[in-house]
């Protein structure tokens, strides 16, 4: 036997190398491996179900994990054994997780990112263009898409009410603010409109914003989705396929239930999640230094221990924060060695840079 113990979770790591036929994204991600089992004389067995109208994904599936696998130390014995699964029945039902079947990837965008909360008010859209203005500090070519039309607020949040161009092939084109290319629906919708797209026409918005922009080449593109779990969401993760998901909470409790319902929502339809990141964490009095838990302590952070998902960071409550909102100028531009905010919202890309590999 070979000394660096052989374990079902190592054989899962080798296998994140494993992409889906024609996508990024690897096979664990889109919840293919459904057992991996190691005797210790090592014999390993992996149980993969493969949905898919093409005959030819599970047969490349099966090549890529032997090959991935057979190499490992200590494999002395292997056994793929792949169950082929015709979409249809699924279908029917109205679920089709054949992510080759519908899946689009977002031209000249690497990673599409989803910043999501259970709740709304919780920092979504204060996180969500933070990051971007924060991930094009760190120099990465970032785009931001508002798709929260329920309440779009990233015009004002980056302080532009310039209107999207349109290049020749009739393709939006997002406005270049604080470093990053940016565009909401809100811009495009007039200020009484929203409530003539909601429902049903949503959707179909959404997928058009997805599918009709030039974004140019991005390294990240990221979303801001409407709160909880409704029907864009549902559309995003069926329509685009994406790095994953991003999760705002604050560390209150009610905010907390929410963004469980969040994360159970997105393990459901196979959505990576990124990370958590704690929002309104705690507050320092501007007199005296002392430290409040307004929102409770460590909320967001014992939550991410508990799903098994990186803390990306915990960003305080802060005026600045708000007031930089309301001015149209992310607090995240502002220099790291005085605002404390700034260095948290840079430590938060970070991190996520880290986690898309970039
Ligand atoms: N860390 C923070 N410190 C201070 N104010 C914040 C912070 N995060 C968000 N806010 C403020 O809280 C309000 C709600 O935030 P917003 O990002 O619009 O939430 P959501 O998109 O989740 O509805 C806004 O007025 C915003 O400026
Ligand atoms: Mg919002």
């Amino acid at each position: 036997m070979s000394n660096a113990a052989l374990t079902p979770e190592l054989i899962r790591a080798a296998l994140t190398t494993v992409k889906y036929p024609g996508f990024s994204r690897d096979i664990v991600s889109f919840g293919l491996v459904k057992g991996i089992e190691v005797t210790p004389e090592g014999a390993v067995t992996i149980d993969l179900v493969v949905e898919s109208k093409n005959a030819d994904v599970p047969r490349f599936i099966y090549q890529s994990v032997m090959t991935e696998v057979k190499e490992l130390p200590g494999v002395k014995k292997l056994d793929v054994n792949i169950r082929h699964i015709e979409p249809d029945v699924k279908k029917k039902q109205g679920i089709n997780d054949d992510p080759a079947a519908w899946k689009t990837v977002v031209p000249g965008v690497q990673h599409v990112v989803a910043v999501s909360s259970g709740k709304g008010g919780v920092g979504k859209s204060t996180v969500a263009v933070n990051l971007a203005v924060a991930l094009g500090r760190l120099g990465y070519r970032t785009g931001l898409l508002d798709l929260d039309i329920y309440g779009p607020s990233m015009a004002q949040m980056c302080g532009t009410k310039e209107q999207p161009g349109c290049n020749e092939k009739e393709q939006f084109l997002p406005v270049e603010v604080h470093g990053i290319k940016m565009l909401s629906m809100g811009l495009m919708l007039d200020e009484a409109a929203p409530v003539a797209v909601r429902g049903p026409l949503a959707t179909r918005y959404v997928q058009d914003f997805l599918r009709d922009t030039d974004w140019g080449a991005l390294d990240v593109l990221v979303l801001d989705l409407p709160p909880g779990t409704g029907d864009i969401q549902l559309t995003i993760v069926q329509t685009v396929e994406l790095a994953g998901a991003v999760v705002v909470t604050t560390p209150q409790e009610t905010a907390l239930i929410d963004a469980r319902k969040g994360i159970s929502f997105f393990r459901k339809v196979g959505t990576p999640l990124l990370g958590l990141v704690e929002n309104m964490s705690y507050f320092i009095c501007p007199t005296d230094d002392t430290v409040h838990h307004i929102f409770g302590r460590d909320g967001g952070e014992l939550e991410a221990q508990r799903q098994g998902i990186p803390l990306l960071g915990k960003i305080p409550l802060d005026m600045r924060t708000r007031t930089c909102g309301d001015e149209g100028h992310p607090v995240a531009l502002e220099d790291v060695g005085s605002s404390r905010v700034a260095a948290a919202f840079l430590g938060v890309a970070g991190m996520l840079a880290d986690r898309l590999g970039l």
